[in-house]
């Protein structure tokens, strides 16, 4: 499985614990940046990370902000993005389970790494249920084709 992740400046030193966390796990991962704890825009890494996952070339995406909530908004402007902020176990599995997100989004200032590395095991070991949630995400592939032209 490949992982796609990012960050701002926000969120240097958590994605350096995810990473370590995807290395050890077995998980083909490639890091888009920010590796600097000097001031960014995190658009500009959300991007990177959406257009990769976006592209199919990697199966999933992580990205984390100060919030995680600045680098999800810019990741779901790409289409067949579905970013997903989670601060608990819960929303890591049942966004996976319901919404087929395929971007975890983690606030480093909001969740612990111990919590952190619970909600992307959870996340990325937690399959789409289909059936009627696929409807519901047909729905939004609608919405895009609607707005996006
Ligand atoms: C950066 O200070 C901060 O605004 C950013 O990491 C994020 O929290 C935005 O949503």
């Amino acid at each position: 499985m490949k992982i796609a992740i990012g960050c701002d400046h926000g969120g240097v030193e958590l994605k350096e614990e995810i990473k370590k966390y995807l290395f050890e796990a077995g998980y083909e991962t490639k890091d888009f940046g920010t590796n600097s704890n000097e001031s960014c825009d995190y658009p500009d890494y959300a991007i990177l990370v959406a257009e990769a996952v976006a592209s199919k070339e990697f199966d999933f995406g992580i990205l984390i902000c100060g919030t995680g909530i600045g680098i999800g908004i810019a990741a779901n402007k790409i289409p067949g993005i579905r970013a997903a902020l989670c601060s608990d176990t819960f929303s890591a599995h049942a966004t996976r389970e319901h919404n087929d997100a395929n971007i975890l989004t983690i606030g480093q200032r909001v969740v612990g790494p111990g919590l952190a590395l619970d909600i992307v095991k959870t996340f990325l070991n937690t399959k789409f249920e289909g059936g009627r949630h696929q409807n519901r995400i047909d729905k939004i592939t609608e919405i895009e084709k609607k707005y996006y032209k």
